[in-house]
């Protein structure tokens, strides 16, 4: 294996990793592959545990798997999207449906409107060749045959003025939109829960178990199953394992090769300096190892249980290199692989190999590139 490999797969360990701890159950979810993607604060009633959401921020999926949001116990509307960094939702007013004009009320609910200030309007129903002289806004969808429904700023020309050949249908109270156009999304905001830090760093937001608050946790991603993700996670951590092993092997070796030719200090390789960190009294001190017999492969024809690979460092072993044996199991390695796991490990690799003290030796030697 070439060195950069190596490297690569130990940068894609730290990068997946990560998603074998996430809290599995909280995946984004949807109503339709063409609607916004819903995750905490929402949560689709339902489709995601309660915990996945923020009291008041429940969305539901209706018969054309259209996400929706109840405003009040009367009132729903279509979610046309969701800026989870800004904390926006944008909801269709749908003035076009039947009985639907009418005002948008945000108290006792978690949202507010992101413009402040709100303006009256009036909706006409007016006779084909209607002529207004002031701005106002057509509803085609809610015009049939003869007649056309528009909608103007109450009282933007006098205190009940209604445009000829107009009858006033209904007046409602909106927040304004930035060009008057009260047919486009309307914008509400949340300022609580406030995940825009978590956003901002591509992570997740989610809630504490024993409170209100909310915490960031490393994102998220759809699709993969819990069971998947452990395997993954853990797949992941053993391939890490035995790279970083054949480098740590490698470097030593070319280390080795240095010290033969030029006469240097083993210490200018960065995996040989792991024995010398404080960290390293968990092993065995090199007396103790040197006192495990010691072979030369291919020299000597009881050399015990000899395989003809290296499960350190993956490398078949060839003439004349250096094994050493542990005696309590007598599990064979390359001397210099398993003389670097022994300076941090007093148990041997292939029968100790706990998940904890694999991560630690990983952690340590991930450390020192
Ligand atoms: C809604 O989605 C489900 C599955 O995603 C699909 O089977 C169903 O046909 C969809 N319904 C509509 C009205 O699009
Ligand atoms: C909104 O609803 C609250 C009660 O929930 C009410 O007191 C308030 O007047 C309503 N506002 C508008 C503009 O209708
Ligand atoms: C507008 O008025 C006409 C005639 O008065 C009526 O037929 C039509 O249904 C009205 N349209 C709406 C949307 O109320
Ligand atoms: C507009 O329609 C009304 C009846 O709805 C009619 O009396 C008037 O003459 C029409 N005006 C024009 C300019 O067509
Ligand atoms: C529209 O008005 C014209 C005459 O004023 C009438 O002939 C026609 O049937 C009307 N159309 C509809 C759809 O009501």
């Amino acid at each position: 294996m070439e060195k950069k490999h190596i490297l690569l797969l130990i940068f894609s360990f730290f990068v997946l990793n990560p998603i074998a701890g996430a809290n599995d159950d909280c995946l984004p979810a949807s109503c339709s592959s063409s609607d916004p993607e819903i995750r905490f604060p929402f949560r689709i009633l339902g489709q995601q545990p309660d915990r996945c959401g923020f009291p008041g921020f429940d969305l539901s999926c209706d018969g054309q798997n259209q996400t929706i949001l109840q405003l009040s116990s009367s009132l729903s509307y279509i979610v046309n999207s969701i800026s989870y960094l800004e904390q926006v939702i944008y909801i269709d007013p749908e003035f076009c449906r039947p009985n639907r004009i009418v005002s948008v009320n945000v108290t006792e609910t978690p949202f507010s409107y992101s413009n402040f200030f709100m303006q009256s309007y009036t909706f006409y129903n007016c006779s084909q060749n209607y002529s207004s002289m002031y701005p106002d806004v057509p509803f085609p969808c809610l015009s049939s045959g003869n007649h056309s429904v528009i909608a103007m700023l109450t009282g933007s020309v006098y205190p009940g003025y209604v445009p000829p050949n107009c009858k006033v249908m209904k007046s409602v109270v909106l927040p304004v939109r930035p060009n008057g156009d009260i047919s486009v999304a309307l914008e509400l905001m949340w300022f609580t829960p406030y995940c825009k830090t978590c956003e901002r760093e591509g992570k997740a937001c989610e809630l504490k178990t024993d409170d209100e608050q909310t915490i960031c946790v490393s994102s998220r991603r759809k699709g993969i199953s819990r069971s998947a993700k452990y395997g993954l996670g853990i797949g992941m951590s053993v391939l890490a394992l035995i790279c970083i092993s054949g480098l740590a092997c490698y470097v030593s070796s070319k280390v080795q090769g240095h010290n033969d030719s030029h006469n240097q200090s083993i210490d200018t390789s960065p995996v040989a300096n792991i024995p010398q960190q404080p960290n390293s009294g968990t092993g065995l001190d090199g007396r103790t190892i040197e006192s495990y017999p010691k072979t030369v492969f291919g020299e000597s024809s009881q050399s015990p249980n000899v395989d003809a690979t290296c499960v350190i460092c993956l490398f078949d072993y060839k003439l004349k290199e250096s094994l050493r044996t542990i005696p309590q199991c007598n599990h064979c390695f390359h001397a210099e692989c398993i003389d670097e796991w022994l300076k941090l490990n007093k148990t041997c690799l292939v029968c100790a190999g706990t998940h904890r003290k694999v991560r630690h030796w990983l952690h340590l030697a991930v450390k020192h590139y």
